[in-house]
């Protein structure tokens, strides 16, 4: 089934200079990119973004670093484009996930692990509504 998922290339892979990278590699895997847009957010917007995670221990510096400097965020389309996305990205931990993925080769940090992708179609359909509102 054709799916839509938002991602996010989080502010680690701008500054590393690895957005063509990782844009590379869901594009050779045959994803369509049906919005992209290059943007700085707030604590605010990182609130609304992480809602299932605020009260976590790890979440104040998680909000810093999703705070700290411009990001990419993109909606990507394609069959089953959920699951697969999170098979690219790999596990959480960057020192745990499989290499060949993306956060496998290129991440050593359970925090700056670059990239970001909703977990299931009730999170995509909230979370492209939040980033891309006319496409929500
Ligand atoms: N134990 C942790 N320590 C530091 N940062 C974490 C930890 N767990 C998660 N994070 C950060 O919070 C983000 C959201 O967590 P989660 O939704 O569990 O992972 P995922 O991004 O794989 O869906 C992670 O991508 C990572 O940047
Ligand atoms: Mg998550």
């Amino acid at each position: 089934m054709t799916q839509r998922t938002l991602v996010l290339l989080k502010p680690d892979a701008v500054r590393r200079g690895l957005v063509g990278q990782v844009l590379s590699r869901f594009e050779a895997k045959g994803l369509t990119i049906v919005a992209l847009e290059h943007r700085t957010i707030d604590g605010e917007m990182a609130d609304r973004h992480y809602a299932e995670h605020v009260e976590r221990d790890f979440y104040p510096p998680l909000r810093a670093f999703a705070t700290s400097g411009p990001l990419v965020a993109l909606v990507l389309e394609g069959d089953e484009a959920i699951e697969v996305v999170r098979g690219l990205n790999g596990a959480t931990d960057g020192r745990k996930a499989a290499p060949g993925t993306i956060r496998g080769d290129l991440s050593l940090s359970n925090r700056e692990n670059l990239v970001h992708a909703s977990d299931s179609p009730e999170s995509a359909a909230r979370e492209i509504a939040l980033w891309f509102p006319a496409l929500g």
